[in-house]
């Protein structure tokens, strides 16, 4: 064995974000707090104590290279693995983050096209952006590194690597949908953003519909790109030639750390809080809604669904609280900045409507929670409702049901959330676009008989433990790796395709009251 190839593996994560946020305050100190989203839930599991590297933003605006005072304070927060943060400025920030991200790519592959603006100065700030991301891991990898892109912020990264002549095996991952052929070629840069695609060696997708999508685009969009078609099977991964490359893509649904989850669900603390909250709202259901503020996750329309059930079954007022949470994201942008508002508006219009000295509806908070605080609320409360309007996977999803260790609660999961294709047979489905079934979704799942719910619960429970985020890490690094095209292990369940057919339920949909 050459010198080369006896060095250990390690692994090097390139994200937009690192999984916490720095502030200064207002008395010139540094604040930590919690980074937002799915992406750094799951990848924190993934390299802590794995002795890898994460290069990432800091969430810091910094408008000059030379502040060597946060590196500590940056390193300090992280368990069991070294960070390299790349720092940007409030023109990268408002270019490539608020821009070229989140207000082309985010809307893009969500399908809100009407959100994307295609303006060239963020492309622009994109391109160099990315190449300031690849110039940090150049700087820090080891010729024998995993080097692992993440998400639609670092696209680029892959090729400005080869650029460099970086040869190592490249991975990434899109945590979000990949559209398909018809909203994607609206984008003016398509074929910059597909051809830097080809450069990496593996491409994860989540699911087998985004794989679909990205093939039919390569077909369509790339000249020279070779599709074996003999591989290009759901349950496989798939492979392409292009020019002299060869690019693996697969599916890996990403998921969470079920153990960890679950224990602390368990714990003596978070039974306490349970009764906390519970105390509170004696005999009443609880209802809840974990979402970071984005239009894409559908909350306005959770509400008015939320509003109809109240319309439709009064006799569950006084007896039913839903908890909203929201985590701020993104404030700077004005579609989100609107999506408050109008969220804060329905809101106090239900209350207001429907609220009596009592009893207050819903309960909104717009704030990030701590761990503990989250994971009693998953633990007590009755429905985890999530309505997203389009979603890669949905990792509230499945940290409710890890949590919910009494196994007495209900899923009702949007259709469009990746984790539909996962839970499609135990969850309830909804159409969040349709407000009066979901406002049906409400009450089927308020009375749904206790054996039923745990017996759904049971099976959702069991399907996230098999598959939990390491069982994701591996099958992902089985692909990069394995010499023979693996078969994908995402197992019978896995539904490949986008909607289920379903029946309308007989005793809800034609039973309703006549006057409403
Ligand atoms: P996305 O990546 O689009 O934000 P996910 O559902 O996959 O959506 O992930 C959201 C993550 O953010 C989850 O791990 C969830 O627990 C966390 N989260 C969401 N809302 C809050 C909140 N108010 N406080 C703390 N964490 C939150
Ligand atoms: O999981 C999707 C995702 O977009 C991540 O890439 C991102 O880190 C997260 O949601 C939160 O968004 P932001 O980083 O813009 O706050």
């Amino acid at each position: 064995m050459d010198k080369k190839s006896q060095k250990k593996r390690h692994i090097i994560i390139v994200s937009n974000r690192l999984p916490f946020i720095l502030k200064k305050t207002s008395d010139g100190n540094i604040e930590i707090g919690k980074g937002a989203g799915g992406l750094v839930t799951a990848m924190a599991a993934v390299l802590k104590n794995r002795n890898g590297i994460w290069v990432g933003w800091p969430g810091y605006i910094q408008e000059t290279d030379s502040d060597g005072s946060m590196l500590p304070v940056i390193q300090s927060a992280a368990s069991g693995y070294s960070v390299k943060p790349v720092m940007l400025n409030s023109y990268e920030l408002q270019n490539y983050y608020e821009g070229f991200s989140n207000s082309i790519l985010w809307p893009l592959f969500h399908d809100f096209t009407d959100k994307c603006m295609f303006l060239p100065e963020y492309w622009k700030s994109y391109k160099e952006v990315n190449k300031k991301f690849a110039l940090t891991v150049y700087q820090n990898a080891e010729d024998s590194d995993f080097l692992w892109v993440h998400d639609y912020q670092l696209i680029l990264v892959g090729s400005q690597l080869r650029k460099m002549h970086i040869e190592n095996k490249i991975g990434f991952f899109l945590h979000i949908p990949f559209p398909p052929i018809d909203t994607f070629a609206r984008c003016p840069w398509r074929c910059e953003l597909l051809s830097a695609m080809l450069e990496y060696d593996l491409l994860g997708f989540q699911t087998i519909q985004d794989k679909r999508n990205f093939i039919g685009c390569l077909k369509k969009i790339i000249q020279h790109a070779e599709i074996d078609e003999r591989n290009e099977r759901d349950q496989t991964v798939s492979e392409v030639q292009f020019v002299d490359k060869l690019v693996r893509i697969g599916v890996f649904p990403i998921s969470i750390d079920y153990k960890e989850m679950f224990f602390k669900a368990k714990d003596n603390k978070a039974g306490k809080r349970v009764e906390e909250v519970r105390k509170n709202r004696p005999d009443s259901k609880i209802l809840l809604g974990v979402d970071r503020l984005d239009y894409t996750k559908g909350i306005p329309e959770k509400l008015k669904a939320f509003r109809r059930f109240l319309i439709l079954f009064p006799k569950f007022h006084k007896k039913v609280h839903f908890i909203q949470l929201v985590v701020p994201s993104r404030n700077e942008i004005s579609a989100y900045a609107n999506l408050k508002l109008e969220i804060e508006q329905l809101v106090g219009e239900i209350n207001g409507r429907f609220g009596t000295s009592g009893w207050l509806p819903i309960q909104h908070m717009f704030r990030t929670l701590d761990n503990d605080e989250l994971i009693s609320l998953f633990r007590t409360s009755d429905i985890a409702f999530i309505a997203s309007l389009k979603d890669g996977m949905n990792l509230v999803a499945k940290e409710y049901c890890a949590c919910n260790v009494d196994e007495k609660g209900v899923l009702i999961l949007s259709e469009f959330a990746g984790a539909a294709q996962q839970f499609y047979k135990d969850a309830i489905l909804v159409n969040p676009h349709d407000i009066e079934g979901t406002a049906m979704a409400i009450y089927r799942a308020f009375t749904l008989p206790l054996e039923e719910r745990m017996q759904r619960m049971g099976n959702l429970r069991r399907n996230i433990k098999n598959k939990d985020v390491f069982w994701w890490l591996d099958s992902f690094f089985n692909a990069a790796f394995e010499k023979d095209l693996p078969t994908l292990p995402l197992g019978d369940e896995y539904f490949p395709c986008n909607f289920v057919e379903r029946m309308p339920e007989k005793d809800s949909v034609f039973s309703l009251p006549a006057s409403v």
